[in-house]
């Protein structure tokens, strides 16, 4: 069964708490926690203290996307704060390498993030340092678009890679996800699936949470 992380980009600002406590009492593992910056994507988001606020209220692991450009000097402040994963994008950094090890010389579990259009290729002499490899299944920045079916093929290189090497990094999933979409990348070695609209878009998020488990038993 694949771990579900509810993304709180569509989750009701005004009833935050109310929506966190929903999918953590409903099972959820993972909370994602998108950061956008307005430069490495169009709109803007959260900062480091929206992670300070969330931390005491949920023992949900907090999964960190950092969208964002040049995300060296921002990854020390985010994992003080309580990030257990943080993403940096391999697309944002020249330095993807020093990024990753920054992560984790300050406590925190090192994720590597690839947009559709890059190829897996462009991440394996990171892959031996990495805790999670995020697959992009829709261009970043928004919520609520349409998965890319053309991403599946990359997250079974990467299962492969997984295989030949023995590296036990999660494969996750972000964009798009839903209780269908879900399937095909579960079989070729998906791990995690962040979900937002089709968690948060519903009036039950609990049972969205369960659908994406059901749907990969
Ligand atoms: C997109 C973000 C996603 C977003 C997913 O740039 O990285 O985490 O919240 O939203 P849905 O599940 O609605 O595509
Ligand atoms: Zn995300």
């Amino acid at each position: 069964m694949i771990k579900v992380a509810p993304s709180i980009l569509s989750a009701d600002f005004v009833n935050l708490q109310r929506d966190i406590e929903r999918v953590d009492k409903g099972g959820a593992e993972y909370l994602h926690i998108d950061i956008m910056d307005g430069q490495f994507v169009p709109s803007i988001s959260f900062g480091p203290d929206f992670v300070k606020a969330i931390r005491p209220i949920t023992n949900m692991v907090l999964d960190v996307h950092l969208m964002v450009q040049n995300p060296e000097h921002l990854i020390p402040e985010f994992a003080k704060n309580g990030a257990d994963i943080i993403g940096v994008q391999v697309e944002a950094t020249q330095h993807i390498h020093r990024a990753l090890q920054i992560i984790h010389n300050n406590g925190a579990k090192a994720e590597v993030v690839i947009n559709p259009g890059t190829p897996v290729a462009m991440i394996t002499p990171v892959l031996h340092m990495v805790d999670q490899v995020l697959v992009m299944t829709v261009n970043p920045g928004f919520g609520g678009q349409k998965f890319l079916p053309e991403t599946v093929d990359k997250i079974a290189e990467l299962n492969e890679l997984k295989k030949k090497h023995g590296y036990d990094f999660d494969i996750e999933i972000d964009g798009g996800v839903n209780d269908q979409t879900v399937v095909p990348c579960y079989k070729a070695g998906a791990t995690v699936a962040v979900a937002g609209s089709f968690v948060f878009g519903a009036d039950d998020p609990v049972a969205r949470v369960n659908a994406i488990r059901n749907a990969t038993k």
